[in-house]
């Protein structure tokens, strides 16, 4: 690698710090680090089973491709919640709201609890959507890919309700966060379009 600013000694520049020569070993600590310092949403994953709701939170949401729509989630193999919702016919993705904390926090808590004082209701097949929230997708499972200790599953989308106005839940760096309204520049849909 070729540096063209002044060199700091553990690689990078005295400018910016460390740079990638200083790269970290890949222990799981370091990685959750790395992996943490992506700011996400946080969704929840939700459907009826039994007559009852099931859900779990996910952070590992990510917008895929426009035409046709679909999104994708990434779920822990040791998750004993995603094997249920896999099989139902659609699943409900609500992105929390910026006061939905403790709401996120039971989502991911002992599941006899995860809807306790929850305000929510059902859609088509089932889908389950929680008040409160800032976007609601439709999906149905298309696919599901094997990903190390994780599975991703690509979802199509064949409804949504957004509020674009409504302030996300932001988690970050194992911690929540709210946006703070500093707007920098925006991107058009020519220069990005998912
Ligand atoms: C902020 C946050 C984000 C999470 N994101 C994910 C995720 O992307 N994928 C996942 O499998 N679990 C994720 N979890 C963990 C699940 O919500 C939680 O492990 C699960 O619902 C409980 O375990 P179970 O699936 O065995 O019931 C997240 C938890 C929190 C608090």
């Amino acid at each position: 690698m070729t540096m063209h600013k002044q060199e700091h000694p553990l690689g990078g520049t005295a400018e910016h710090g460390p740079g990638p020569t200083a790269a970290s070993a890949l222990d799981t600590g370091t990685l959750r680090q790395a992996f943490g310092h992506f700011p996400s949403g946080v969704t929840a994953v939700c459907g009826m089973v039994d007559g009852s709701p099931l859900g779990m939170a996910v952070s590992s949401f990510t917008s895929v491709s426009l035409e046709p729509p679909m999104v994708a989630v990434c779920l822990q193999l040791s998750s004993r919640t995603w094997p249920r919702l896999r099989e139902l016919p659609r699943l409900g993705l609500s992105v929390l709201g910026a006061d939905q904390e403790p709401l996120c926090r039971a989502l991911a808590g002992p599941e006899e609890d995860r809807f306790t004082g929850c305000s929510w209701e059902t859609g088509e097949d089932g889908a389950v959507f929680l008040h409160g929230a800032v976007t609601w997708y439709s999906c149905i499972l298309r696919d599901e890919v094997p990903a190390g200790d994780h599975s991703i599953a690509l979802l199509e989308v064949d409804r949504l309700w957004t509020q674009p106005a409504a302030e996300p839940l932001v988690f970050h760096g194992s911690r929540f966060r709210r946006l703070e309204n500093q707007e920098l520049t925006i991107v058009t849909a020519t220069s990005y379009s998912a």
